[in-house]
């Protein structure tokens, strides 16, 4: 049964593609009024066109998660277009290239954290604060690499096991004042993140699909489902949880 956001307020960051994009289609199928955060001004334009076509609500904001301000506005936007916020899913996060340990160069490990540790926690401090005395709910996306280590991914690994801390931490401070926080920790899924590390090969979607024991690789569609599920009160005596989202690959 599709989950009832009617009267909710959900921002989603890096909603312009992939896996924020699905999500800010689902919550707004199911009546939230979404507001749409990226740094890709087009990507977020298709995704209120994609939500407005289908009869939602949404805007959007550009956000890039690492900045204070951009952060701030975004979820002022929400608090002074729609009244609220109800829902927030962090999900922005990049995965460049890889390499061993030893050629890292120190700027690429910085701008791995500044985005996926740093950008949640600045979404997660301005959000919070929109959220308290009412309540909401938190959705941080990790990863795999949350819970386990992947080679030739130090900073992204390091980065996603943040995620994780961060997510745990704060729904410790803030589950008795009725702000769930909770993280999704997704497999191979099929995005622009997964064709930028490994193409689009036959040969490289059969790999994909090979590595995960359920004998295919994620859609955004798998992981925005748990999303929504961790982001409504069916969820509601799940706290502090990184719900793995893999086909199997962690059980291995
Ligand atoms: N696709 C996978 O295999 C996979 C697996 C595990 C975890 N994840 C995580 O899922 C999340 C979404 O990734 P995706 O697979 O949908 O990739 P994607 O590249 O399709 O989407 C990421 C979006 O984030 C945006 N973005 C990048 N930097 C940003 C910033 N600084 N501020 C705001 N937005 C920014 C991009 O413009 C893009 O629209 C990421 O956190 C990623 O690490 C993806």
């Amino acid at each position: 049964m599709a989950q009832d956001f009617s009267g909710k307020v959900a921002l989603v960051t890096g909603a312009g593609g992939g896996i924020g994009r699905a999500t800010a289609q689902a919550l707004a199928a199911g009546g939230a009024k979404v507001v749409v955060g990226d740094v890709s001004q087009k990507g977020g334009d298709e995704t209120v066109a994609l939500i407005t076509a289908a009869g939602g609500t949404a805007s959007f904001v550009r956000c890039d998660v690492s900045n204070p301000d951009d952060v701030q506005a975004i979820v002022d936007h929400a608090v002074s277009t729609y009244g609220a916020l109800d829902i927030a899913v962090n999900n922005a996060g990049v995965d460049p290239e890889v390499a061993p340990v030893a050629e890292w160069k120190l700027e690429d490990f910085d701008r791995i954290h500044s985005i996926n540790t740093r950008g949640v926690f600045l979404c997660m401090k301005a959000e919070i604060a929109a959220m308290e005395g009412r309540g909401g709910a938190i959705v941080n996306v990790g990863s795999f690499a949350s819970v386990s280590g992947v080679a030739n991914k130090p900073a992204y690994t390091a980065s996603k096991h943040a995620v994780l801390g961060l997510t745990r931490a704060a729904a410790l401070q803030y589950g008795r004042a009725g702000i769930r926080i909770n993280a999704v920790c997704p497999g191979g899924v099929r995005t622009a993140i997964l064709v930028d590390n490994v193409g689009t090969s036959a040969e490289a979607e059969a790999a994909v699909a090979a590595a995960h024991p359920i004998g295919r690789a994620g859609e955004s569609q798998d992981i925005a489902e748990a999303i929504l599920w961790l982001a409504s009160p069916a969820s509601g005596f799940v706290l502090g949880h990184g719900l793995v989202i893999d086909g199997g690959l962690s059980a291995q």
